[in-house]
């Protein structure tokens, strides 16, 4: 009786120690797969020099750098956070254009505000 539990015991073991295996591996590859996806490339390229906006402070812009969010480049926190991924088209646009508006309502040089193509151009210079 008890000899025939420890056979069967024996013999269903190694494929839970397979199916276990199995299991860790997927889960393994799920988190490098999400770790990969979620600060991929944006799917529009988009075009952004620095040098084109010299004449702001570098906080208008890098909040990070005074409000104590944290360190690095947007999409470390943008693209990274679950909190506001899903914004993050909404919120850059509403960024980059309410300052180019301001600027045309102003007189002065500024960016793009609905033109498409002038942001979104085939040459990627950054990276969010
Ligand atoms: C002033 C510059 C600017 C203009 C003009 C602009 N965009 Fe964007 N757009 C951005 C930025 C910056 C992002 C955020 C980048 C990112 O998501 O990686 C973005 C993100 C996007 C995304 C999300 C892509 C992604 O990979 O997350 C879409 C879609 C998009 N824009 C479409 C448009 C369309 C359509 C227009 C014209 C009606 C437009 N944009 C005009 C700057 C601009
Ligand atoms: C008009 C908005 C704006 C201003 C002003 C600005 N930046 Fe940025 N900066 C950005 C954006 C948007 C990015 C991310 C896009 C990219 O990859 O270039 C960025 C990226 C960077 C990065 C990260 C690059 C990397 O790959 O890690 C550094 C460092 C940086 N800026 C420094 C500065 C400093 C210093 C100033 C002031 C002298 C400044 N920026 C002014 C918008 C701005
Ligand atoms: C260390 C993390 C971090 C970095 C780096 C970062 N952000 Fe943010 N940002 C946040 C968080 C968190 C919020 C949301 C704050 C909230 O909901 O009130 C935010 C909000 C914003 C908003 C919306 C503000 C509003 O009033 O709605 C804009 C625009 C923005 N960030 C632009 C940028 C740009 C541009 C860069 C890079 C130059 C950048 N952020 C870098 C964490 C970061
Ligand atoms: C605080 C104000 C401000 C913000 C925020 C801002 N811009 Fe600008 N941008 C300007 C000004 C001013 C110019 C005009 C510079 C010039 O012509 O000398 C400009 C010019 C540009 C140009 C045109 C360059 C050319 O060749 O004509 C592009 C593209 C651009 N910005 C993209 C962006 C993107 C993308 C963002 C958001 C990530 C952004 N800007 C955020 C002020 C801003």
């Amino acid at each position: 009786m008890s000899r025939k539990h420890g056979q069967a015991a024996l013999r269903i073991s190694p494929l839970v120690v397979i199916v276990l295996l199995a299991l860790v591996a997927l889960l393994i590859a799920g988190l490098a797969w999400r770790e990969s996806a979620i600060p991929m490339r944006p799917q529009l390229p988009v075009a952004f020099e620095h040098a084109d906006h010299a004449t702001e402070q570098c906080a208008e812009c890098h909040h990070n750098f005074v409000d104590e969010t944290g360190g690095g480049a947007c999409y470390n926190c943008h693209k990274m956070s679950p909190d506001i991924n899903a914004q993050m088209e909404t919120m850059f646009h509403d960024f980059c254009r309410d300052c180019h508006i301001h600027k045309r309502h102003e007189g002065e040089d500024s960016g793009p505000v609905r033109e498409c193509s002038l942001c979104h151009t085939q040459e990627e210079t950054a990276v969010f």
